[in-house]
């Protein structure tokens, strides 16, 4: 048997999944990377790592991965990093309700059906590490992406409520909570956002005219946005330190906006919140 530790990354095509599953396997680890399209497949194998096609929102692939990533490790799984996720734009009055259940299907659903599948696997072996890539948008609001945020917010609340739950199981459990790095994200966010919002007919049309310029030169110029290394820093942490912490919060935004919101009175904290984006 293998003897590295074993790790699933889902989301591996782009960002900050594709830059962690080669950092772990530079590490030591042995990764089984996922994707959604054969193409990303055959890259990352082509560099030595397992890869795997899933999609959140697809029940069979979610136990076909686990499946044969057990029968590849007889049985063992060190650790699991949800990663994989978009974010929907768009006033709350906008999103129909399939596009906000589509949004939780992905980002929450499909999440928490792959950590069950491996708890009891780490159960059995009495040890394990659930890393989920949360956002800052799982801690304070943003304007425009309520989905987001609803799923973000509802994800926080899971995976800490199972990080109490498996107390003394040997499962640890951490919250990666980025601000803006440099991915496709914002690619994804401006696609969802096109494919799923009717920008004529609503009462947004002037701000999302605003939005879709704003968010076209964000994806021309990454200016000051870390790199997804800042998040790999972390995840290594709360991979591998004895003391795991259960948030990790990156870059100086999401450090100054988790702050405001404590110190400052919420009909404060929201108006200033309420002005940004
Ligand atoms: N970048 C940021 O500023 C930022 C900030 C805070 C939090 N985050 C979080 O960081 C994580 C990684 O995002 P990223 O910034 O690296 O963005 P990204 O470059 O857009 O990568 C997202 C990854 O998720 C995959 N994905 C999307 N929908 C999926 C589904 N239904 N099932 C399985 N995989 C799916 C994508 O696959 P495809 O290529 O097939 O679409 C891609 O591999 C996400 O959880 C995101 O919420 C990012």
């Amino acid at each position: 048997m293998d003897q590295k530790p074993a790790i699933i990354v889902t989301g591996a095509s782009t960002g900050i999944g594709a830059y962690s599953a080669r950092a772990l396997k530079l590490d030591g680890w042995r990764v089984f990377a996922t994707v959604r399209r054969d193409e990303d497949r055959t890259t990352l194998e082509a560099e030595g790592i397992e890869t795997f096609l899933m999609d959140y929102t697809d029940s069979a692939s979610i136990h076909a991965l686990v499946d044969e990533v057990l029968a590849r490790t007889g049985g063992r799984l060190d650790a699991l990093y949800n990663n994989g996720a978009y974010g929907q734009p768009g006033a709350v009055e906008d999103l129909r309700t399939d596009v906000l259940r589509l949004q939780f299907e992905t980002n929450v659903f499909g999440w928490h059906e792959l950590t069950r599948r491996v708890i009891p696997v780490m159960r059995a072996q009495g040890h394990g590490r659930i890393v989920n890539c949360s956002s800052i948008l799982g801690l304070v609001p943003f304007r425009w992406r309520g989905a987001y945020n609803a799923s973000k917010f509802a994800l926080e609340g899971l995976t800490i409520t199972m990080m109490m739950e498996l107390r003394g199981s040997g499962i640890e459990v951490s919250l990666i909570e980025p601000g803006p790095i440099r991915s496709e994200f914002m690619a994804n966010c401006l696609k969802a956002v096109e494919a799923h919002i009717d920008l004529e007919n609503t009462v947004h049309k002037v701000e999302y005219a605003r939005q879709l310029k704003r968010l076209r030169g964000e994806l021309s110029g990454a200016k000051g946005k870390l790199g997804p290394e800042a998040v790999y820093e972390v995840l290594k942490h709360a991979l591998t330190s004895p003391r795991p912490r259960p948030h990790y919060i990156v870059t100086k935004p999401a450090k100054r906006g988790v702050l405001l919101k404590r110190l400052l009175p919420s009909r404060l904290f929201y108006r200033i919140m309420g002005s940004l984006g």
